[in-house]
């Protein structure tokens, strides 16, 4: 879809918010809370952006960024190139973070720029009249984002925990006490607070159906079981070894098919690939448990085969 970045804020130092329209003026596809969009740069990136506005909203998408310092150019590219009146290449919004619909109440945990999809979600559980609380953490008061929408909004439900505020800390015991079975957990932020936050409940005795992370960030994979297989890519009759020590891609690629990628993580499905013949052993989070059981398409820049080969196509 092609839109227009109507607006800019600057929500901290680090962060901003991008207000997305239609370019044609239609109503952009429904979302649910929790769904994130796909953003083509204009350097060749695909990044994934949480939807942080409410999902009522069918004239504007928004989408918060963080100015990350060891961006791999993504998040520089979006912050230094892009302007108020640009145009945006986007994908429809896909939903990896759901509100599961057994919620009748929630908790939900946000670190730093992981408040953008939790936005979202905190709009809809409240118009759902599902109560909840959300516990926001940061490193200090002005990267607090969306801050005016948050105090606003859900004033007594959001409590800030800020790192170099004494007396705003967060008594994770206290908070985790009550687990009943309808109450879900939802959590997004780096990789360690979702760590954290997940190894906490689950000491608090909550059971794992009843937590949910954002997957943004891949988690390691453990590859020290990876195993030599082999590619066939139908048409070609050439046979192309993966060795346990590169990815399929990496493979693909040096001898000279063009595979497209992006995040190299198996999160933004830049590369899906169709499977012909054989069984992927899927390491991505792009794809859905049921889109998996097919076995009829893999991430080729993470996933390898539980089958000696595989035959695809490209
Ligand atoms: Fe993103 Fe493979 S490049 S899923």
């Amino acid at each position: 879809m092609d839109v227009i970045i109507q607006k800019i804020h600057q929500l901290t130092p680090t962060i901003r918010a991008f207000e997305l329209v239609s370019a044609n003026g239609s109503t952009l596809p429904a979302f649910e809370a929790g769904a994130h969009i796909d953003v083509h740069l204009k350097n060749g990136l695909t990044r994934q952006y949480s939807l942080s506005n409410c999902c009522s909203e069918r004239h504007r998408y928004v989408i918060g960024v963080l100015h990350d310092a060891n961006s791999r150019g993504g998040s520089r590219c979006i912050h230094n190139e892009y302007h108020e009146g640009d145009h945006l290449h986007i994908g429809e919004p896909r939903n990896l973070f759901e509100i599961q619909p057994q919620t009748k109440q929630a908790i939900l945990f946000a670190g730093g720029i992981g408040i953008t999809p939790i936005l979202s979600m905190a709009y809809r559980l409240k118009s759902a009249r599902i109560p909840f609380e959300l516990h926001y953490f940061v490193r200090s008061h002005d990267m607090i984002a969306f801050y005016g929408n948050l105090t606003e909004h859900f004033n007594g439900q959001v409590h800030f925990h800020i790192q170099d505020q004494p007396g705003t800390g967060c008594d994770m015991s206290q908070v985790l006490e009550q687990s009943p079975a309808d109450k879900h957990l939802y959590v997004c932020g780096p990789t360690g607070f979702m760590e954290f936050v997940i190894s906490s409940a689950l000491q608090a005795g909550w059971l794992a159906e009843q937590l949910h992370q954002e997957h943004f960030v891949a988690q390691i994979a453990d590859t020290s079981t990876n195993e030599t297989f082999t590619i066939e890519v139908k048409g070609s009759n050439r046979q192309i070894e993966v060795s346990a020590h590169q990815t399929a891609t990496q493979a693909l690629i040096e001898h000279g098919f063009d595979v497209p990628i992006s995040c190299e993580q198996g999160i933004c499905g830049t590369c899906i690939t169709r499977v012909v013949d054989g069984i992927p052993d899927h390491r991505d989070v792009f794809m859905t448990d049921e889109e998996h059981a097919l076995n009829n398409q893999f991430t080729p820049c993470c996933s390898r085969a539980k089958s000696g080969k595989l035959v695809i196509e490209l």
